[in-house]
């Protein structure tokens, strides 16, 4: 069990486009362990390898991180409705069917304190290996869909912000920076 360090946006290692994990070993396996911690302690709903610095294809999503779906029935209809089973690792992800296109406010823990829409496809067929190495193939809409593209995107090498305008993607990129130096003096940034 590990917390890993998370990559501020624009830091080179979230540009780099992940290789494909060649087989499911123990290594593999701390990694996506890892991912979890790390998400968790982030309190973050996804997290890509690619934001620990780790250019491999392998993703984490967890939509219910503090268990609030037993208590709130609203909330696990609504998991439901999404596709989404649980705490689900995905290695080597593919889209193989996507239909529809959606509009969701992201945010992401690279780039911390920022939020903004971005269009994506509504509903998405994934084909991936979990944390076994067995192939798995799940539905997802909503906020599941688009917390499985956001994290591919990362795989590509891709933030969301470069969504953005040039304007608006500077003012973020000054933030960050600014962040940064912060974070670097030992003050702690907010991930909420
Ligand atoms: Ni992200």
């Amino acid at each position: 069990m590990a917390v890993r360090k998370i990559c501020i946006w624009p830091d080179p290692a979230l540009s780099e486009i992940a290789t494909k994990v060649e087989v499911v070993d123990a290594s593999v396996q701390t990694l996506v362990q890892d991912l979890f911690d790390t998400m968790y302690e982030a309190h973050g709903v996804g997290l890509a390898a690619t934001q620990v610095a780790v250019a491999q294809r392998a993703l984490v999503i967890d939509l219910d991180p503090l268990g609030d779906a037993v208590q709130d029935s609203e909330y696990a209809e609504q998991l439901e409705t999404w596709g989404f089973k649980g705490p689900q690792a995905f290695i080597n992800p593919e889209i193989i069917a996507s239909s529809g296109s959606i509009w969701w406010e992201e945010g992401c823990l690279s780039v911390p304190g920022i939020t903004e829409k971005v269009k994506r496809f509504a509903e998405i067929t994934v084909k991936a290996l979990d944390a076994k190495g067995e192939v798995f193939e799940l539905s997802a809409s909503g906020l599941y869909a688009v917390a499985i593209q956001h994290e591919m995107d990362h795989l590509e090498g891709k933030v969301f912000v470069e969504y953005l305008s040039k304007l608006k993607r500077d003012v973020v990129k000054r933030k960050m920076l600014k962040l940064k130096t912060h974070t670097d003096d030992g003050v702690e940034a907010a991930l909420t």
